[in-house]
């Protein structure tokens, strides 16, 4: 073995280096990983080790120059192309984190961190959850819609004296609900065919509705169409998953665990069939979170139109807006006095009144 360390002294350093890692000794660890490194420059694992316990120690702008040699030698180490872009993330270098989970998507398609950090990096600021709450709170609506309970998460966010209905044909309630929520183990389609809601909400209109049901874009059609026909013009209707992150996580065909479906069409599809709609596209992370006003009962368009709406947004692509986004969506800032603003000029449910 060169520099005078035979394979044994080594491997009892790294031993050593890696037991400090694990306990957290991040000094000693590092040491340890550079003494192999002086006698074995291009050790991937060690490189990698190494650039870890920097990022771990604090050190992003150091862990950087490890981590790049770590790719250097070993391209294809999705593992270590995730950690440089970690890095990359915390030294506030975002355009070179951006492009190193681009690179790990190329490798591996399906890497759910590289999906949750590109999210990160593309909406900054609070979860769409945050944003729920803030429109319960502000709103303070008589009743609420949930379509698409799953474990309750977003159903939970209501207030207690809220009168709540979920629809979902498989929740999996893990959260205490609301006291006057009621559940149904449906698919929305056949929720609304049995023309129940009404009656449920006590014959008042719907005041505030979401939608995160089934992720394709005629679905969400539907679900919007059902609500409006118990809405009035002063109903909010928020609508998940409206801006893609990627071609692929919002493709109608779910290839990877984080999928947003094609919903996001649905604002593309609103905008151009229903002009009078007010429409603006929080950019909450993970995918955006769609503000609608202004729905009119009794308006036919989009059931009358609705094989011509399937056949021209269906085959549309995220590569067919991506480089209009921001108008084509009405993307806005995640600025929540802005959003509340913008719900008080509509006059939207106790907005119009309330003033905190
Ligand atoms: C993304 S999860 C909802 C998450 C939840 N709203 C939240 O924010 O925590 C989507 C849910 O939609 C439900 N779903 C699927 N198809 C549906 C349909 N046709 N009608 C209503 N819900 C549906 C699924 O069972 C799943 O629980």
């Amino acid at each position: 073995m060169s520099k005078g360390m035979s394979g044994k002294q080594l491997a009892e350093i790294f031993r050593q280096a890696a037991d400090a890692h694990q306990h957290q000794r991040h000094a000693e660890a590092q040491a340890g990983y550079r003494r192999i490194l002086r006698v074995v420059p291009a050790h991937f694992d060690v490189l990698h080790l190494l650039g870890q316990s920097l990022i771990e120690a604090g050190q992003p702008h150091d862990a950087i120059e490890w981590l790049r040699k770590a790719v250097a030698a070993n391209p294809d180490s999705t593992d270590a192309c995730f950690d440089l872009g970690l890095a990359q993330r915390k030294a506030g270098q975002s355009d070179q984190a951006v492009q190193s989970f681009r690179r790990v998507l190329e490798l591996q398609p399906d890497y759910l961190k590289a999906h949750l950090s590109l999210a990160e990096l593309k909406f900054p600021g609070e979860r769409y959850t945050t944003l729920l709450r803030q429109l319960h709170q502000w709103l303070k609506p008589a009743n609420y819609v949930e379509i698409g309970v799953e474990t309750g998460q977003s159903m939970a966010l209501a207030e207690p004296g809220t009168r709540c209905v979920g629809i979902d044909p498989e929740p999996r309630i893990q959260t205490a609900l609301p006291p006057r929520c009621e559940i149904f183990a449906q698919t929305s389609d056949t929720f609304f065919a049995e023309q129940k809601l009404h009656e449920l909400l006590d014959r008042q209109p719907v005041a505030f509705a979401f939608i995160d049901g089934m992720h394709v874009f005629e679905a969400a059609l539907r679900d919007f169409i059902n609500i409006e026909a118990c809405a009035d013009p002063h109903t909010v209707v928020a609508i998940h998953d409206c801006i893609p992150l990627d071609g692929v996580t919002s493709a109608r065909e779910r290839t990877t665990n984080f999928w947003s479906g094609d919903v996001w069409k649905l604002i593309l599809c609103l905008k151009k069939y229903r002009p009078g709609l007010e429409i603006i596209n929080v950019a909450t992370k993970p995918t955006g979170l769609g503000l609608i006003t202004g729905l009119e009962r009794g308006n036919r368009r989009l059931l009358d139109c609705y094989a011509q709406i399937l056949e021209e947004f269906i085959p549309l692509g995220y590569d067919d807006i991506a480089e209009r986004e921001a108008e084509c969506l009405n993307i806005v800032a995640n600025e929540s006095a802005a959003v509340k603003a913008w719900l008080q000029d509509r006059r939207c449910s106790s907005l119009s009144v309330a003033t905190s």
